[in-house]
């Protein structure tokens, strides 16, 4: 009788243990493929390739989630995007794509999707997200002349290559390409004229992009070969080809 209570208790222990957590978390993710299925698996596809029925028309390709690369994040070239990075791009889009903003997806939803949005790359499971560069504090000499002149020698020598001197307009000088052989997505570099970019306008995004790279992109990160200082020029100095003041 005995034997038979250890048995039972055994038993217990394993559904508590082994079985239930399973059930949870396919619960989990069949809320965020829900979400998914109704709002993105038209451009990023059924298998989260960025192959969805949408995708041929785009320049811009739909990400790919099964690399786990992401380009606009807080944390360092190399590392996985915190969530809070994902929730900001989904929330607000990336202008200039096609990624639309999501501003109304309540936060259950945008929680769910990114969740499942994390079934497709095997680093989600391998990896933690890289520590975010935390928020930072903007130099006074920012926006004045002097910066903005300094900045546009160094854009001059180490930008304009890719992304136009300011008198042709911000203009791209060419679009390279980049990522996996067979899906070749088109990386332009941001035309500052425009006045939009996809991480945002503020100061610190500029910079942001500056110290960060956009990963997976011709986009290096300029944190060792730049000083800190020059970083902040240049700030100043796509501020002004972005027409904006400082912020
Ligand atoms: C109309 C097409 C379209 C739809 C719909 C769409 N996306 Fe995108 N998404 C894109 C494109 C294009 C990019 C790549 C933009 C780029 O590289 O500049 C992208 C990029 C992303 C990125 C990558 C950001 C980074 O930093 O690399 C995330 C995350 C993302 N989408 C999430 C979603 C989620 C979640 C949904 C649904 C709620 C969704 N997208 C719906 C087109 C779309
Ligand atoms: C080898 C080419 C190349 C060089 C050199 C280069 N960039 Fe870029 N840059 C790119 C590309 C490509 C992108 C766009 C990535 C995307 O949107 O997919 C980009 C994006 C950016 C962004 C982000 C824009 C956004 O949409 O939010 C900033 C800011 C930026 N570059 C600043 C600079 C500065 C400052 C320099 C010089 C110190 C520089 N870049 C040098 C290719 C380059």
């Amino acid at each position: 009788m005995r034997k038979r209570h250890l048995q039972l208790c055994l038993a217990f222990i394993a559904v508590v243990t082994f079985i239930l957590p399973i059930i949870c978390i396919a619960e989990d993710t069949t809320a965020g493929r829900k979400v998914y299925e109704k709002y993105c698996i038209g451009c990023h596809g059924e298998k989260g390739d960025g192959n969805g029925a949408a995708a041929k028309n785009l320049i811009v390709r739909p990400r790919d989630f099964t690399s786990g690369v992401f380009k606009f994040k807080s944390s360092p070239a190399g590392t996985l995007p915190a969530a809070d990075d994902l929730k900001k791009i989904i929330t607000y889009g990336l202008p200039t794509s096609s990624m639309p903003s999501f501003r109304l997806m309540p936060d259950v939803e945008m929680e769910a999707v990114i969740k499942y949005m994390m079934t497709f790359s095997q680093r989600w499971k391998m990896e933690k997200s890289g520590e975010p560069i935390g928020s930072v504090s903007v130099p006074d000499f920012v926006g004045r002349p002097k910066s903005i002149n300094k900045g546009k020698e160094l854009y001059s020598e180490r930008c304009a290559m890719c992304h136009g001197e300011e008198n042709e307009g911000g203009s791209v000088s060419f679009t390279l390409r980049w990522g996996a052989e067979q899906c070749k997505d088109l990386a332009r570099p941001a035309n500052f004229k425009n006045r939009i970019i996809k991480r945002g306008s503020r100061v610190e995004d500029i910079y942001r992009s500056i110290i960060l790279g956009v990963e997976g992109t011709p986009m290096l990160s300029f944190k060792n070969l730049i000083s800190d200082e020059d970083r902040w020029h240049l700030t100043s100095y796509i501020l002004k080809i972005m027409g904006k003041e400082r912020r």
